[in-house]
């Protein structure tokens, strides 16, 4: 049983990272007009989510909506409070500006979805939604925004365009 937990954490992990892979293969493909092999790239990578969804159905990872919360703030201040601090130290110190750009901006962004979901708990511990709005992410940086996107991305400085709007 503990072997198969293990596995369950593990294929949950690899087709989680598949799915992002295959996306970034997709982008590659459709760059070189090979529009098809992206296709089937964002196929599979569908598909990957459906086993990711179904070993995490089994794992009894997914509980309440306030107990889900509590475990996204957790993870997300984990993030921000310490893996991406210590993974940038050490991009700089390796001299490795992209990486410690892209764990920058993470981190920037990991704060706002820790403050968006600690006032969602909020509504839900009362037995309430949050209230109707729209949402936005930034499509360089992940940057999450309620009501109407900016003209200018506060944390990345893309513009507005570059925000895509999240049903
Ligand atoms: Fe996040
Ligand atoms: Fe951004």
């Amino acid at each position: 049983m503990a072997d198969t937990m293990e596995n369950l954490k593990e294929a949950f992990a690899g087709e989680s990272q598949a799915n992002q892979r295959y996306h970034g293969f997709a982008k590659k493909a459709e760059d070189d007009g090979l529009t098809m092999v992206a296709r089937l790239f964002r196929a599979a990578a569908a598909a990957e989510t459906v086993h990711a969804q179904n070993h995490l159905d089994v794992m009894g990872t997914v509980g309440e909506t306030a107990a889900n919360l509590e475990a996204a703030m957790a993870g997300e201040a984990e993030e921000f409070e310490s893996m991406y601090p210590a993974f940038i130290a050490t991009a700089e110190e390796d001299g490795n500006d992209d990486a410690a750009g892209t764990f920058d901006l993470a981190m920037q962004v990991e704060q706002i979805h820790y403050q968006l979901y600690s006032k969602a708990l909020e509504a839900v511990e009362k037995g309430e939604d949050l209230r109707e709005r729209k949402m936005f992410v930034c499509r360089g940086c992940g940057n999450t925004v309620e009501d109407e996107a900016p003209d200018k991305c506060p944390i990345c400085g893309a513009p507005k365009s570059w925000f895509m709007h999240i049903e």
